[in-house]
């Protein structure tokens, strides 16, 4: 592999900077040994669910209704999982014997934001031998009474309490659903958080009309989806020293090469294998070798964070401008009264 394209991303020495995303491929040992066969830099394993930890011997049901009614290409790879070892000793089983029987880094993964018992369990994944932990931590605040700033301050707690308890780096994946995302990265960085991800993407309900009911079905991103995290890796790459994994929207090189542009570490990609299927990724990681040769970059590291929100005056009015001008522009076009008329 060339050597332009090594990444340090939470401490650890990557081939590359494409990393396979926790979903239902990395849940299994074959599906991890796949993403490497295939030249993933590193692979996230599926989280390790609250539910799971609370329900050890309930069969967790999330993969199997994923199974259900999904994106038809995806069909394949959301098979019944059959090597899926449920509960949590199955889960930390599988993980123990790709960490022992992979070459490239096995990063566990947490989930939850209930009471802290269960994240005792971030030991037992490090002990396991995660070579990192990524806590995806997601509460719908569905508690009107709950402030977001008590709700952020349970983020910060429950990273403290994990920080406390393990040696191995521990990233964060965020929804982007923070009234100040910039602000919740930076108290992340300064309690000793390694790294974030910016940002998780969630089941999309949606209702059956013929039913009446509400689907659940999984829908798979597309390149539309790259702007939000691709503004924040932007506004905030330059003034963060930990980590940072970009990730929602990827389905090739392209949308990598933005990423890297915007000063994220690495991008981590699901739908993309998800659809594609994991071969995906050797694509992926030949087209941004391909993109960076012919554009006459020898290393990632030449094209990282060139595009950052430092290289744009003011950046808030750089995003308000823009909006502004494409308002105007579209009134011009369609014969409309602008902005600037009234
Ligand atoms: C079917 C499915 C299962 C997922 N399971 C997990 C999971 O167990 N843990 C997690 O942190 N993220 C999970 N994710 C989220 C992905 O890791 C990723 O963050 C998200 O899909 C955005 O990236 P993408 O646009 O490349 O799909 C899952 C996504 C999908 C589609």
């Amino acid at each position: 592999m060339n050597q332009g394209l090594a990444t340090r991303y939470l401490g650890l020495e990557l081939a590359h900077p494409v990393i396979a995303s926790a979903s239902p491929l990395t849940a299994t040992f074959d599906g991890m040994r796949r993403l490497e066969d295939a030249h993933a830099a590193a692979v996230v394993m599926a989280s390790l669910f609250e539910e799971q930890i609370r329900a050890e011997d309930t069969r967790y049901a999330t993969f199997t209704e994923y199974t259900a009614g999904c994106h038809p290409e995806a069909a394949t790879y959301f098979p019944e999982l059959p090597d899926y070892r449920y509960g949590v000793s199955g889960h930390i089983e599988t993980l123990r014997r790709a960490a022992e029987a992979l070459d490239i880094p096995v990063i566990a993964s947490l989930n939850g934001v209930s009471d802290a018992g269960w994240l005792d369990y971030a030991v037992e994944l490090e002990q396991a031998g995660a070579a990192a932990l990524e806590l995806n931590l997601y509460l719908l605040p569905t508690d009107l009474a709950a402030s977001g700033r008590e709700i952020e301050q349970r983020y910060l707690d429950i990273v403290r309490h994990v920080k406390a308890k393990v040696s191995i780096p521990v990233s964060v994946k965020l929804s982007p659903f923070f009234t100040a995302v910039g602000n919740i990265v930076t108290q992340l960085e300064s309690i000793g958080a390694d790294g974030v991800v910016l940002f998780n993407r969630f089941f999309r309900p949606d209702f059956d009309l013929e039913t009446l009911g509400v689907k659940r079905e999984v829908v798979l991103s597309t390149p539309a989806d790259i702007h939000l995290p691709l503004t924040w890796i932007a506004l905030l790459s330059r003034h963060l020293k930990f980590s940072l994994a970009a990730g929602t929207g990827v389905d090739s090189h392209v949308e990598i090469v933005k990423f890297l542009l915007a000063g994220a570490d690495v991008v981590a990609t699901a739908s993309a294998l998800l659809r594609h299927g994991p071969e995906h990724m050797t694509a992926i990681v030949d087209g941004l070798e391909r993109w960076l040769s012919q554009n006459g970059f020898v290393s990632v590291a030449e094209i990282r964070g060139r595009l950052d929100g430092t290289h744009v005056d003011r950046a808030e009015r750089f995003l308000r401008t823009q909006y502004l001008r494409t308002l105007s522009d579209y009134a011009l076009d369609h014969a409309l009264p602008t902005a600037h008329t009234h």
